[in-house]
């Protein structure tokens, strides 16, 4: 198999992605990472230098795997996988593509189907009035959260998803919006869930509405708001003296 890797590029998105390990200010010797490393990716046995991703490993020892990878930036979440680290029994959920490979891991890419079971039109909600009341329609099984904290655990990019879901089915759902901002939709925190929540797909509805229904700047809605209520007085002057 190992003539296909030829066709990849692999210096190039080696150099990308010790700039972006080194922008984490992750501390690795350069010793380190010039040694070589055993460990095993989907049962296969892998022999790569400990500066590869999981998945330049992988073309490293001539698998042009293509199924699961898209950005190679942590940005797409096509790359999710499990791993079992060599001092460790705790299965972890990472994405493959920024994950630097380590003496002894065992890393399986993830292949669970997750369609989600959540489907819905923004159209159909006729008023930021109903917003709640549809999101507990679309999402019935969110205000059942166990509180488990799998889906935080679950999550590679270090969003607090249980807290995410907590505030969307409070109604709370431009903060719930923003906790999912840096949210890849890898799905792993679906994998993950005991209720079947989706949790992921309860942040996209949150910045969905939030963008739908509230486009409008908050500081101007405040502002209107004091100026309604007296707490701000504002002289516009006559009628007449307005400019059309
Ligand atoms: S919130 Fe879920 S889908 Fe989004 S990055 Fe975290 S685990 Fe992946
Ligand atoms: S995994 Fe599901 S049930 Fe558990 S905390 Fe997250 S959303 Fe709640
Ligand atoms: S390939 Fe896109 S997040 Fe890894």
């Amino acid at each position: 198999m190992s003539g296909d890797s030829k066709n990849i590029n692999i210096d190039s998105v080696t150099n990308s992605f010790e700039k972006k390990a080194s922008e984490k200010k992750v501390s690795l010797k350069k010793n380190d990472l010039d040694n070589d490393v055993t460990l095993t990716i989907n049962a296969k046995t892998i022999v790569a230098p400990a500066s590869l991703s999981v998945i330049q490993a992988l073309w490293h020892a001539g698998y042009p795997r293509v199924k699961g990878v898209g950005c190679l930036d942590g940005v797409c979440g096509s790359c999710s996988v499990m791993v079992r680290r060599a001092d460790s029994n705790e299965l972890q959920m990472e994405l493959g593509c920024q994950l630097l490979i380590e003496e002894g891991m065992d890393v399986f890419f993830s292949v669970f189907e997750t369609p989600s079971q959540h489907t819905y039109e923004l159209s159909e909600i006729n008023t930021s009035w109903d917003v709640q009341t549809e999101f507990h329609r679309i999402f019935p099984e969110a205000e059942k959260c166990r509180h488990c904290n799998g889906c935080n655990k679950a999550c590679p990019k270090e969003i607090d998803v249980e807290l995410g879901v907590d505030l969307a089915v409070k109604g709370r759902f431009r903060e719930s919006g923003d906790l999912f901002i840096e949210c890849v939709m890898c799905n792993l925190c679906m994998t993950g869930c005991p209720e079947f929540i989706d949790p992921n797909h309860v942040g996209l509805f949150s910045r969905r509405v939030t963008g739908y229904f509230h486009t409008r700047p908050s500081n101007l809605i405040n502002r209107l708001e004091a100026i309604r209520t007296g707490e701000l007085d504002v002289d516009i002057g006559d009628d007449d003296q307005v400019q059309p």
